[in-house]
């Protein structure tokens, strides 16, 4: 009985997801976003931090003052503000973040619709602990937590500062504005431009990004000035 009705409650609800998404397919022409029942009871608050809130919302959704993404609890009290901004009128994330992508949107789209639970329905813990890798002093893990994160999407080729390339070690040396000059992080671009009291601050105020944390800026420092290696 308690698991017809559920099921009843949530076809009532896969159907008024579907249709207020197929009615702005026909304006708009967008992924029209679908109930994925094969992942029905494997999606988890886990499985979407991963792929979707970490990547692609905390780092303005962190500590920059826009709504906090941070934790489940978080996540859970702005479940239908997020349902609306992501897969009924897409607007998150924001410029100059990439879209979701259409897997990206099925999964969402299905961890809402079984009631965005924190834990697998299919009672299994089995997904590894998120991880979060820790901050080292090296290109790689700068990348990866950083430059990836808050930067890339401005400054990537055909992109609004594709003059200032930050996608490898090699072409922040190279650059002819001093990126990075190995071994002397203090004249340094990439530290001018991020410290709190830069002239243009990096990123820039009006995308919403997050500014650098003084202890992320402080492990950039430590990278150029061993040498700036890879
Ligand atoms: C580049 C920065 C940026 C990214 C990335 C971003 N957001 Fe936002 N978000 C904002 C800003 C700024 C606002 C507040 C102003 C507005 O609504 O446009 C906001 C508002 C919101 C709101 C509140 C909307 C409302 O109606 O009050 C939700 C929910 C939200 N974002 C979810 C997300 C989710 C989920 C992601 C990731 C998939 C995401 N955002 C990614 C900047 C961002
Ligand atoms: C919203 C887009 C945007 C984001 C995000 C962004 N930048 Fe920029 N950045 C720009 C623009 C635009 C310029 C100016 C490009 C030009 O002069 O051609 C710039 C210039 C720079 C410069 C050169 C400053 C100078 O000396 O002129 C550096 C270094 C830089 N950014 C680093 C970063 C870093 C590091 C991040 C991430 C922590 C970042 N930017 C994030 C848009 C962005």
């Amino acid at each position: 009985m308690q698991l017809e009705i559920k099921a009843l409650i949530s076809l009532l609800g896969i159907s008024i997801l579907i249709s207020s998404c197929s009615y702005r397919n026909e304006k708009e022409s967008k992924f029209e976003v679908s109930f994925n029942s094969a992942l029905a009871d494997k999606v988890s608050y886990q499985l979407i931090n991963e792929r979707i809130l970490i990547p692609k919302c905390i780092s303005c959704h962190g500590d920059s003052g826009n709504i906090n993404l941070e934790s489940y609890n978080d996540v859970f009290g702005h479940i239908e503000k997020i349902k609306q901004a992501t897969i009924i009128t897409r607007k998150m994330p924001k410029s100059p973040y990439p879209a979701l992508t259409n897997e990206d949107l099925e999964l969402l789209a299905t961890w809402i619709q079984v009631g965005a639970p924190e834990k697998p329905l299919d009672g299994t813990d089995q997904q590894p602990p998120v991880k979060y890798e820790p901050l080292e002093p090296t290109f790689k893990s700068i990348n990866k937590n950083i430059l990836q994160n808050k930067c890339i999407f401005c400054h990537a080729p055909g992109k609004e500062a594709e003059r200032v390339p930050l996608d490898t070690a090699e072409s922040m040396i190279d650059s002819p504005l001093e990126i990075v000059i190995p071994g002397n992080s203090e004249e340094s671009g990439l530290i001018i431009s991020t410290s709190p009291n830069a002239r243009k601050l990096m990123p820039p105020k009006k995308s919403g990004i997050a500014p650098l944390k003084p202890e992320e800026i402080e492990i950039i420092k430590q990278w150029i000035d061993n040498g700036a290696k890879d």
